[in-house]
């Protein structure tokens, strides 16, 4: 079957921080329906990674290209404008604003000056029940939320505001088994809509099981590229604590 053309290329991208080399001739596909596990251990470069391709951050060199045409990515805004959306862990959702003004926080709807705060109750309900998440009333306040829900409204914002690519930067850390649970399967949700993720987790297991294809990186370089299951869980923390693919023998090439 033919492969369907990437979503993002993000090709030889370099970024350093004064003397530090935080990222150096950093490659990154990702195609339309996968979830991409992107690893490494602290400091290995991920975060500065998907911040350049959300606009968070700048490239001293290299080039993105989303759907085969060079993208300019200044902003935060940029990057959206391009369907690429992130999510984080704490940071994304106002604590003191309910269910539906973090929705739209930025992209308020109104009327002559006015928000039409019915409008987006509406379009809240409406979202988050395409993605049968469940908020048991759209007036509390996010803080009073748990991780997962307040994650679930992050992701139902993504997809509301049409996401092509998502960025989840350790989306399961703080959660429990059952959240995380809920987080993954919203996830398969978007893939079937043809989103394409991008996974950064510390729990090999769960990305071991989760992701289709992996990345990882080592001080800033890519190690390998490769479908997920062509490694086992062993080889691939051993690639990530070594910086080196796992040498295979010829025969078992495939
Ligand atoms: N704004 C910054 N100023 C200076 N150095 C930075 C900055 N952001 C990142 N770095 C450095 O760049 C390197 C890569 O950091 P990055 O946050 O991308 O790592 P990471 O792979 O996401 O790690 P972790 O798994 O701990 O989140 C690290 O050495 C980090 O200290
Ligand atoms: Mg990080």
């Amino acid at each position: 079957m033919a492969k369907p053309d990437p979503l993002v290329e993000m090709r030889h991208i370099s970024r350093n921080f004064g003397g530090l080399q935080a990222l150096s001739n950093a490659n990154l596909e990702v195609y339309p329906g996968e979830v991409l596990g992107l690893l490494g251990h602290n400091g290995a470069g991920k975060s500065t990674l998907i911040k350049i391709l959300a606009g968070a951050e700048t490239a001293s060199e290299g080039a993105i290209f989303i759907n085969g045409h060079e993208a300019h990515i200044n902003g935060p805004n940029d990057a959206r404008a391009y369907g690429i959306e992130t999510i984080y862990q704490e940071l994304a959702l106002c604590g003191n604003l309910d269910a539906p003004a973090n929705l739209y926080m930025g992209r308020e709807i109104s009327n002559w000056g006015f928000l039409n705060k019915k409008a987006m109750k509406e379009e809240t309900a409406k979202a988050l029940s395409r993605l049968n998440i469940r908020i048991k009333s759209l007036d509390t306040e996010v803080e009073t939320m748990s991780g997962g829900q307040r994650q679930a409204i992050s992701i139902g914002r993504a997809v509301h505001f049409n996401a092509k690519i998502l960025i989840m930067d350790e989306p399961t850390a703080a959660l429990g088994m059952e959240e995380s649970k809920m987080v993954m399967d919203l996830t398969v949700e978007l893939k079937k809509q043809g989103i394409g993720i991008i996974w950064i987790s510390h729990d090999i297991h769960e990305v071991y099981n989760f992701t289709d294809r992996i990345t990882i990186l080592h001080g800033g370089e890519n190690v390998v590229t490769a479908p997920t299951k062509d490694f086992t869980e062993d080889e691939i923390v051993s690639m990530i604590i070594s910086g080196r693919p796992v040498e295979r023998a010829a025969n078992e090439e495939a």
